[in-house]
């Protein structure tokens, strides 16, 4: 990217700027997300009390925001008189593109769009210094550099959801969350309202929904994991009143943002049927969840169910002029379906195979509703199972292959696949992170994630229109728990959905990063901040082993111990990879010439028999959860043992896996260990058994029965023996059974090191 050319042309400019005491000193541009094309020309433009708003009535979304922003900092000075133009250009041709020229007397916007305009007042944003956000600068006059931007997004579709059931938030939260996206000119937020845990949205026709659906007795505390559940005892919930929708949607409508809203079904619908019981299969009194998971407790697909969703989404049309609506479709269990007469009968009359075709028999139904409507539906990539209804747009969570397949077959899809866009998912390794439902989501990997998957044509790659964060807010009770999950991944997120995929850089991104965090912290936003934090990586050469230490700063130095004691900024500095002849740990931490700046980081490298040895695998990991490959589990580190998705443990998803270790020549060993992980919550699931055979000579083989409950699972032999081979058969968990979490999908298996001594 061009930022890092552009600093020469500061320099002079801030020194020629010295000499005016009272004008703010331009800066250069950082902007998020990265423009496609951005030039500094030369001199200034000084924005100041004369700065006259040129326009017409055509940009009033983006005139009213640019107002708001400058006009209570700039009024009452004085300075030279000059312009910001809004001018009408029919051949930009992205109706959200723009064209931005910054001269000494104008800052003219040329777009064709009240949204292109608005976009380029959100880039005009970030060239005034943050002081802008919160109103604090007590100056008159702010020089901004001449320069040209011209941009327009990657994807029409550039979204962010919020689960509100799970936790709800109150109203002034969603219009911080919602302006914080339009900053980042994302265009769609995705309102998850309803599901098992609590009914968010006031609907008039059934007040039960209000009364009962949105309150739950009481909240799971701690970790789903943690055994036995404990709760919380208290009630929690509510609605959003039909007042305070339409407030979102018209605050949501000056900020250029659509939302979207998703009332779940046939799934996640407990907390309605609860209300309700009639809408469920047995008709039995439930509860509104207080546990977190997927439920048996679906809608029933009688005719009462459809007048009642029918009659509830006719409300909803009324408050979101939105022309998607999100009807869900994920995670419903067919157990209830099955032993439910007006269900069997259904399949029946409607001449269906099974369950999977009435679920698409129920989504079809509620799709021929709305399109008649003149509205569309958005549904998660369940909706696939038993034929896609004709016109629905499929949000595509589970991995790819359901996101080629739709796009093969011409439907419109928006990718957020868990490996890239689940943001409830730990940030950082660091064992003192605030508690989250598993997984492992890097900032580097949002950033990297190219949401057109491989295997599509040109063609079919059209049909991917964009890809959105999720934030499912089980263990997000606060909004600054929220906050501290979305930032900085929605920065990355921003770039993947508006800015291309060609040139990216990591390095540059951090850095912009670092300098928008100073705007999240005048916008009060709770962002977290792993900038600081030190990656390591074991290198194995030929004869050797080293270990490198990274940090993302350049200018920023490494400091380490090698004897155990925390590192302070008198610690020997980092200067290139460390050699690795016995075990050892490695403490380190950034600082700058004063002080630490991240937190600490701590590695063992346990140098048993197999560290850099030769290792082969049958099946390849899954592309998501590679970590650091077949090497990765005899490099001498173990995986954290609350993220399994870190870059030490490897996943497999539904295969029986075979390792195999060469240790080079006939070497006495005693023993063979390792680790599996056992989240069933998230379809992980350590094996029954683990096979162990040894050289064919020696015609032994041993197995290790594993029953334990536990997160992480051991497993380990004691055999004494002299062997060049170690085989590894490790079998899968298989397909996920009925009334389990994730039932009918494949199960994963997670492995760690395989240490052998
Ligand atoms: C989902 O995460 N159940 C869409
Ligand atoms: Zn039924």
């Amino acid at each position: 990217m061009q930022f890092a050319k552009l600093v020469t042309v500061f320099i002079i400019i801030s020194s020629i700027l010295s000499c005016s005491k009272e004008v703010v000193k331009p800066r250069v541009p950082q902007i998020i997300p990265a423009p496609l094309r951005l030039d500094i020309t030369e001199g200034q433009f000084i924005l100041n009390a004369n700065t006259e708003i040129e326009s017409n009535s055509e940009f009033s979304v983006a005139v009213n925001f640019l107002k708001d922003f400058i006009n209570p900092i700039i009024k009452g000075g004085s300075g030279p008189s000059n312009k910001i133009r809004f001018i009408k250009d029919k051949a930009i041709k992205n109706k959200e593109g723009y064209v931005l020229q910054i001269t000494p007397k104008c800052i003219a916007i040329r777009t064709n769009s009240d949204k292109g305009a608005f976009y380029a007042v959100q880039s005009l944003r970030q060239l005034l210094p943050v002081t802008f956000e919160n109103k604090s600068t007590k100056k008159k006059q702010f020089a901004i550099l001449c320069l040209k931007i011209e941009d327009a997004p990657r994807f029409q579709y550039r979204g962010m959801h919020l689960d509100v059931s799970r936790h709800r938030f109150p109203v002034s939260f969603i219009k911080k969350y919602i302006a914080a996206l339009a900053m980042l000119k994302m265009n769609t937020f995705h309102w998850h309202l309803t599901d098992d845990q609590g009914w968010r949205i006031e609907i008039k026709k059934y007040p039960k929904l209000n009364t009962i659906a949105a309150f739950r007795d009481e909240t799971l505390v701690g970790h789903y994991s943690d055994q036995p559940h404990r709760f919380d005892g208290e009630k929690y919930g509510g609605v959003y009143t039909q007042e305070e929708v339409k407030d979102i949607v018209n605050f949501a409508k000056s900020r250029q943002i659509t939302v979207i809203p998703e009332i779940e079904m046939p799934g996640h619908s407990q907390a309605a049927i609860a209300a309700y019981p009639e809408l469920g299969c047995s008709g039995e009194p439930i509860e509104v969840a207080k546990l977190w998971g997927v439920f048996e407790d679906i809608y029933c697909t009688k005719e009462e169910t459809f007048t009642f969703l029918e009659s509830v989404l006719d409300e909803v049309l009324e408050l979101f002029p939105s022309k998607y609506i999100h009807i869900g479709g994920d995670e419903a269990p067919k157990t209830q379906w099955k032993s439910c007469k007006v269900c069997q009968q259904r399949i029946k009359t409607e001449g269906l195979k099974n369950e999977q075709e009435l679920q698409s028999y129920f989504i079809s139904r509620m799709e021929t509703y709305l399109n008649a409507k003149d509205r569309q539906i958005i549904g998660w990539d369940e909706i696939l199972e038993g034929g896609l209804a004709p016109n629905a747009t499929v949000m595509s969570w589970r991995g790819n292959e359901n996101a080629i397949k739709a796009a093969k077959e011409k439907h419109h899809v928006i990718m957020s696949p868990t490996s890239h866009s689940y943001f409830d998912y730990y940030q950082s390794i660091n064992n003192n992170e605030p508690m989250a439902i598993g997984g492992f989501l890097p900032l580097e990997t949002v950033y990297y994630f190219n949401p057109v998957p491989e295997g599509l044509t040109k063609e079919e790659a059209k049909y991917i229109i964009g890809a959105q964060g999720n934030v499912w807010t089980e263990y997000m009770q606060t909004e600054g728990q929220v906050e501290y999950m979305v930032f900085p991944r929605i920065l990355a997120m921003s770039e993947v959905v508006w800015s291309g995929n060609e040139n990216k850089d990591y390095d540059d991104f951090v850095s912009r990063v670092e300098n928008f965090n100073k705007r999240l912290q005048a916008l009060d936003v709770n962002y977290a901040n792993h900038l600081y934090d030190i990656e390591g990586a074991l290198m194995s050469t030929k004869n050797a082993l080293s270990y490198a230490l990274k940090t993302r700063l350049k200018e920023k130095s490494i400091r380490y111990t090698l004897d155990g004691s925390v590192p302070d900024v008198n610690s020997k500095r980092y200067e290139g990879p460390l050699p690795i002849t016995e075990t050892t740990t490695i403490k380190a931490a950034v600082f700058d010439a004063k002080k630490q700046l991240g937190t600490n980081f701590s590695e063992t490298i346990n140098f048993h028999k197999a560290v850099g040895k030769k290792i082969t695998i049958d099946k390849t990991p899954h592309t998501a959860y590679s970590g650091s490959g077949a090497n990765g589990l005899i490099n001498g580190i173990q995986g954290s043992d609350t993220r399994f998705g870190d870059k030490e443990w490897v996943g497999f998803w539904g295969d029986t896996i075979e390792i195999v270790i060469d240790l080079g020549e006939l070497t006495e060993i005693e023993s063979i260990e390792t680790r599996f992980y056992n989240g069933n919550g998230q379809w992980i699931y350590a094996p029954e058994y683990v096979a162990i055979y040894f050289d064919i000579e020696t015609g032994i083989n041993e197995t290790i029965l594993l029953n334990s409950k536990e997160t992480i699972v051991q497993a380990k032999l004691n055999r004494a023996i002299k062997t060049r081979f170690i085989k590894l058969v490790i079998p899968n968990y298989g397909i996920i059974a009925e009334g389990l979490q994730g039932a009918g999908n494949k199960a994963w298996t997670f492995i760690d090191e395989i240490i052998v001594k």
